[in-house]
């Protein structure tokens, strides 16, 4: 499943930028994200769930006129399979970069360092029967790669996959990644019938909808688990990762290790990891 099909490098413009690569689709869900995609380094290897530092050039100095790049890290939000990268971004109107990266083109350059690092990933996990993946907002990026990735189904029962957001909108992305992935031929074919493995459980915080509250409450007062039909989270048979802001991360820690799970790494691996989602 790693192989990886050649790049249409044909289409991309010369390389003016270092680790230049060329934006192929823009879309834009709401005045606060946007994803897009990219051309792949033909040497980029990764496992679904890690980031990469991504960016752009800076402003000249008006001093020296030299251009520094702005970097920052990215979760790959396409499966480690797919010939082209995509990733899924907030845009905050005074952030250094996504200030500036909301206004890409197809056709555009990124910077993108190919050094895949990261904790959400399959490697830190011990075996079990359940994985759960929290997200809050652009949080959800990682666990778009991987619930594209066969491995995920392979190695699990059940897949939850929980998303809390302020409004229904900002749900959209996600909602619709989820749709294609239980519906389309190929993967379907790819994960041979495992993404019917697979529960999305939406909630939203401040615009009704069907589910409001945030994950963590819901999980506290057992509401989650009774919609969900699960008795709990064990150890012996539940694995999670959490993908958000610094309060999710630091209040899931809580909830998972009340529950008796302890936090795993890429050299350790046990019943959960944490990594925070890009806000700036
Ligand atoms: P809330 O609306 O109650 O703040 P943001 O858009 O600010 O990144 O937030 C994304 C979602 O994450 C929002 O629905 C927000 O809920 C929720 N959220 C923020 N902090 C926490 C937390 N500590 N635990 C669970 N959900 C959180």
């Amino acid at each position: 499943m790693t192989e990886q099909r050649p790049v249409n490098e044909a289409a991309a413009k010369p390389a003016i930028l270092p680790d230049a690569q060329t934006v192929t689709s823009v879309q834009h869900w709401t005045d606060r994200l946007f994803s897009f995609r990219t051309t792949r380094p033909a040497s980029l290897r990764f496992r679904s769930g890690e980031f990469v530092m991504i960016g752009l050039m800076g402003d000249p100095d008006p001093k020296t006129g030299k251009q520094k790049p702005i970097l920052r890290a990215y979760s790959i939000a396409s499966p480690s399979w797919d010939d082209e990268l995509e990733f899924y971004s907030i845009k905050v109107q005074d952030g250094p970069l996504t200030s500036k990266l909301q206004h890409i083109q197809p056709g555009d350059q990124v910077i993108l360092r190919p050094k895949p690092v990261g904790t959400l990933v399959h490697d830190a996990l011990l075996p079990g029967d359940r994985l759960w993946f929290f997200a809050t907002g652009t949080g959800l990026a990682p666990f778009a790669s991987l619930i594209r990735d066969p491995e995920t189904y392979e190695r699990f029962d059940k897949v939850i996959l929980t998303h809390t957001c302020r409004d229904v909108a900002e749900l959209e992305y996600g909602r619709r990644l989820v749709d294609h992935v239980k519906s389309d031929e190929m993967m379907r074919e790819l994960t041979d019938g495992g993404v019917d493995k697979l529960v999305y459980y939406p909630t939203t915080t401040r615009e009704q909808s069907p589910k409001m509250g945030r994950i963590t409450d819901l999980l506290t007062s057992g509401e989650a688990f009774r919609d969900l039909g699960v008795d709990g989270i064990t150890p012996e048979t539940d694995r999670a990762m959490v993908c958000g802001s610094m309060g999710l991360n630091t209040d899931m820690k809580t909830i998972l290790e009340g529950f008796g799970l302890e936090e795993g790494a890429n050299s350790d691996p046990k019943h959960y990891v944490v990594e925070k989602a890009f806000v700036g």
